[in-house]
């Protein structure tokens, strides 16, 4: 049982789509850890992870979860905007609250990409991630994460994982909406040729992240780190980092334990890399 009662704020989401996201759907797929967790779902949102702040603000509890059927200014990375178009998607945030020091905040972006790769992967398709958390699949981009966090001094007060996936959107549509870009971006509909059902993969999602974050609080960083370097793409490729200053090449190396890329440059000096874009040369 939940603590608290889910809330399903605006019954139009049962016309978003043919196959619209419920909140009894997703509850009754999540495993141990659903009691831990309110469900908000909304018709549509600015953005899960602003609406999700603001819950956190007002003293919404560890494990509050914000979806949308449609978000009218999703944000991305590095202050991209986030296609969210109704109906079709997934648009899901979730809060975390410390003991967390924020230097090891940047390791929920691992934890982000873990789970959804795990979830891609119960969907049958084969995925990759591109540091930090880009969810590749045949070397297209389905989702990416956008971990947000409130700082009390050295220490996190609350943290958002939120994360968009593409699901069934039509590629054609993506293609109108991203330009040049869509070419580097895909569905999971159209990688497995099935249609997805956004309930099922919300829930293997939530549970994995639920999984994945139990591991990293009782054995640290060290499980999170081992299964992530298997999942990794960009491990010993050429890459380009830029938009965190002067941009440079170099090597990368790695990811350390606080879930920095290590990337050795052409003098062959170690550099840590926290939020800048990464572009592989080879
Ligand atoms: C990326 O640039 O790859 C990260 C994309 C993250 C998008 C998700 S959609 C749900 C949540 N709300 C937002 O405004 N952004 C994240």
């Amino acid at each position: 049982m939940s603590k608290r009662a889910d809330v399903a704020l605006d019954g139009s989401v049962v016309e978003a789509g043919l196959n619209p996201l419920s909140i009894s759907g997703i509850r009754r797929r999540l495993g141990t850890m659903a009691g831990e967790h309110q469900l908000f779902l909304f018709h549509e949102v600015e953005s899960t992870n602003s609406t999700l702040s603001r819950l956190a603000r007002s003293g919404a509890a560890e494990g509050a979860v914000v979806l949308a059927e449609r978000q009218t200014a999703g944000r991305g990375r590095l202050g991209q905007p986030w296609f969210s178009p109704a109906g079709v998607n997934l648009y899901l945030s979730v809060l975390f609250r410390g003991p967390l020091a924020l230097e090891d905040a940047p390791v929920f972006s691992l934890i982000a990409g873990l789970a959804l790769t795990d979830a891609v992967r119960a969907a049958g398709a084969s995925p990759a991630i591109k540091w930090p958390n880009d969810v590749l699949v045949s070397g297209r981009k389905i989702a990416g994460a956008l971990i947000e966090c409130a700082a009390r001094g050295a220490e996190v007060d609350h943290l958002i994982v939120g994360v968009g996936v593409n699901l069934n959107v039509d590629l054609d549509v993506l293609a109108r909406a991203l330009g040049p870009a869509a070419a580097s971006a895909t569905s999971l509909r159209a990688a497995t040729g099935r249609e997805v059902h956004r309930d099922t993969f919300a829930a293997d999602y939530l549970n994995a992240l639920d999984e994945w974050a139990r591991r990293y609080r009782e054995e640290g960083p060290e499980p999170i780190l081992t299964t992530w370097r298997e999942r990794d793409i960009l491990t010993g490729r050429q890459v380009e980092v830029c938009g965190g200053g002067q941009p440079f090449v170099g090597r990368v190396a790695g990811v350390d334990s606080h879930g920095r890329l290590i990337v050795q440059d052409a003098v062959g000096d170690r550099r840590l890399v926290t939020v800048e874009e990464i572009r592989p040369c080879d």
